[in-house]
């Protein structure tokens, strides 16, 4: 059929649907439309009240409230304030024990405490914020990422080597004051900063950084997996030299590498890519690097991070020994 002889209307009955003759008109039923009945009308709503004889309502008639929604209320307010309670975070008081010192006024370092209401769920670093910013703001600290990346924040507390912001309160006894110096070996520059430069100097010493010996790539230096975890421990160094400042033999006289320095040569003597290992070694070969080490421990124990630090001055010692990496 040509497309002109097509009946003029859509599927959907809009513009070309032919009208439609009420007349004779029939249903999907086969009925004629006229036949069937009208459309009931809706019955009209009952008046319930009709018939009633309507009862006078004070002008003002106080809502009686249910009793059962009184009771209910009063229930939703009790489980309200019982998990009000139950969520609660304990608090509770400490003293801390501070190792000030101000070398513009102070001929040498004292001990002054300080009285806080802290959280079960405070660091050591919020209470020294809590101290500076409402009790005294003379007092410094280093701090930086506050979660434990930056290492800015070593600092001994009750005698051992941690970052304040890793270092929660309910964990030291509250009973106690808190004792809370500069770590020891480095040069205090005000309260519990120290001058990291001596630090770092020996860091700098131990290159770390990659060496190779001018092949450059045209794509990356690739690894397998396998020699990527033979220095895996060591890339977690964050430099607060907790270690080296927590090491018998470093507070003696400041000259040995520490054990900061040897990670982090190590991190990069056992690289695959590298090629300055025999380097790094000669230099750690020195009378104030590796050997100077007495196994201690003091170290591993020291480390926010975890690291196997005096299993790596081990391997750098060996690596000495054999030549081998
Ligand atoms: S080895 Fe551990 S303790 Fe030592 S500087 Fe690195 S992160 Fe700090
Ligand atoms: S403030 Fe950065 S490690 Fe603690």
């Amino acid at each position: 059929m040509a497309k002109d002889d097509e009946p003029a209307f859509s599927a959907s009955g809009s513009e070309g649907t032919p009208p439609v003759d009420p007349e004779t008109a029939v249903g999907p039923d086969g009925r004629p439309l006229q036949a069937r009945e009208p459309a009931q009308p809706a019955p009209e709503p009952r008046d319930e009240t009709a018939g009633r004889v309507a009862e006078p309502v004070p002008a003002e008639a106080p809502a009686q409230p249910d009793a059962a929604e009184e009771r209910q209320a009063r229930q939703q307010v009790q489980q309200a304030e019982k998990g009000a309670e139950a969520g609660a975070i304990p608090s509770f008081e400490v003293t801390l024990r501070l190792r000030r010192y101000n070398p513009e006024l102070d001929d040498a370092p004292h001990w002054e405490d300080y009285r806080v209401t802290v959280h079960s769920t405070d660091r050591l670093l919020d209470a020294l914020h809590t101290i500076k910013w409402e009790q005294d703001g003379s007092l410094s600290f280093r701090r930086s990422c506050a979660h434990g990346v930056c290492g800015s924040d070593a600092m001994r507390i009750n005698g051992k080597n941690r970052l304040a912001c890793k270092t929660l309160l309910k964990d030291l006894n509250p009973d106690k004051p808190i004792t809370v110096e500069p770590i020891q070996g480095l040069p205090v520059e005000k309260d519990l900063i120290v001058d990291m430069d001596p630090f770092f100097a020996a860091y700098r010493e131990v290159m770390p950084f990659l060496i190779t010996k001018g092949n450059e790539p045209t794509r990356e230096r690739l690894q397998s997996q396998k020699q990527r975890e033979r220095y895996d421990d060591t890339t977690k160094c964050i430099l607060c030299a907790a270690c080296t400042t927590s090491c018998p033999v470093f507070w003696g006289d400041g000259q040995y590498f520490g054990p900061a320095s040897i990670v982090n040569a190590h991190r990069f003597i056992f690289d695959s890519r590298d090629e300055g290992a025999d380097l790094r070694l000669e230099i750690l070969n020195d009378k104030e690097g590796v050997w100077r080490c007495r196994t201690t421990f003091n170290c591993t124990e020291a480390c926010p991070r975890g690291i196997e630090v005096t299993r790596a001055i081990q391997e750098v010692k060996r690596a000495l020994l054999t030549r081998k990496v």
